[in-house]
C-alpha cells in the first residue's frame, strides 16, 4: 500500500495508529495522611472495592490504553498484585506492578522506569482520583496524539484564591499579598498526558519539589495544554470526599439500573 493510499492517523481508531501505543502509571504509594488513620489510602474500599481498582479500571475503560502500570506503597507491592488478580480487568490491557517511593514525583519515576520502550504516549494518572469517566482520559490522549506533549484535564475554579504570606505557626491569620484574575485561573486533575520522551527528560531534568508532571514540563520550556476536565475526577483527600466519592456511586448505580 502506497503512503498515499493509507488513512492519515487522525483517521484511525485511536488503539491502532502506527507507533502511539498510550500506557498509564498510576502512582499509588501515597499513606494518604489527610484522610486519616488506616490503611494507605488507595487501598481504602469505595462502594466495597479498593479505591486503586476502582482508578485501574477507570484507565483500562479507555480503548487507547494497553499497559497499566501501578506505583504500589514500598511494602505493598505483592498485595497489590493479588488485588489485581482478584479483581475482573479487561482482556486487551496489560498490568504491571513496580513499588513505589518517598514523594509522588519518585513514584511516577519509578513508573516510568518500568515501561517497556514500545509505548509512546504515557498517562499519569492519581490513584485518588478513582472515578474519573473515560471521556476525560480519552480526551487527554487524543489531545497527546494530536502534537501537544504535555495535556492536563482542568476545571475552571469556583472560589476564589487568594495567595498569602503564610504564617510561621498554622491557624494564625495570615496577610494577603495577591487576588489573581479567576477567570483565568484552573484546577488541575489527572490524567495527565504526554509524550514519554518529553515526561522522561522532564523527570531527569527538574529535581524541585513539584505537585503536578505537567509542571516539570513547563519547566523545560514547552508548552502544556489544557482540556475540559470533569467534576468526577476530583481527587480524595479528606474524609468528606470519601463521602462524595460514595455519593457518585450510588448515582452511577441507580442510572446504571442496578
Ligand atoms: N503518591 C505516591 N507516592 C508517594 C506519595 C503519593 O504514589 N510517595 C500518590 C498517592 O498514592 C496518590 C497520588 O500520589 O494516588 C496523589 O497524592 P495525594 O493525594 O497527596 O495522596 P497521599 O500522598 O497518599 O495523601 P496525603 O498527602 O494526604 O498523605
Ligand atoms: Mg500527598
Amino acid at each position: 500500500m502506497s503512503d498515499e493510499s493509507r488513512p492519515s492517523p487522525a483517521e484511525m481508531p485511536p488503539d491502532t495508529r502506527a507507533s502511539t501505543r498510550t500506557a498509564a502509571v498510576i502512582p499509588a504509594a501515597g499513606r494518604g495522611v489527610r484522610l486519616g488513620p488506616g490503611v494507605p489510602k488507595a487501598l481504602r474500599a469505595l462502594g466495597g472495592t479498593p479505591m486503586l481498582i476502582h482508578a485501574v479500571r477507570a484507565m483500562a475503560a479507555s480503548r487507547g490504553v494497553s499497559l497499566v502500570v501501578v506505583v504500589a506503597p514500598p511494602d505493598g507491592a505483592a498485595e497489590v498484585k493479588s488485588l489485581l488478580d482478584a479483581h475482573a480487568l479487561p482482556e486487551r490491557t496489560d498490568f504491571l506492578v513496580v513499588p513505589g517511593g518517598e514523594s509522588r514525583q519518585e513514584s511516577v519515576r519509578l513508573g516510568l522506569d518500568a515501561l517497556p520502550a514500545t509505548y509512546d504516549t504515557v498517562l499519569v494518572h492519581d490513584a485518588a482520583r478513582p472515578l474519573v469517566p473515560v471521556d476525560t482520559v480519552d480526551a487527554v490522549i487524543e489531545a497527546v496524539r494530536d502534537g501537544a506533549p504535555a495535556v492536563v484535564p482542568a476545571l475552571p475554579l469556583a472560589d476564589t484564591v487568594k495567595q498569602v504570606e503564610p504564617a510561621a505557626v498554622p491557624g494564625e491569620p495570615e496577610p494577603v499579598v495577591a487576588t489573581p484574575e479567576r477567570a483565568r485561573l484552573r484546577a488541575v486533575q489527572t490524567p495527565q498526558g504526554f509524550d514519554r520522551e518529553t515526561l522522561v527528560r522532564a523527570h531527569e531534568t527538574v529535581t524541585d519539589n513539584v505537585t503536578d508532571d505537567a509542571s516539570m514540563v513547563e519547566q523545560l520550556g514547552l508548552t502544556v495544554m489544557v482540556v475540559p476536565g470533569h467534576e468526577e475526577a476530583f481527587k480524595v483527600t479528606r474524609p468528606l470526599d470519601l463521602v462524595l466519592a460514595e455519593a457518585v456511586l450510588a448515582r452511577r448505580r441507580l442510572n446504571d439500573g442496578f
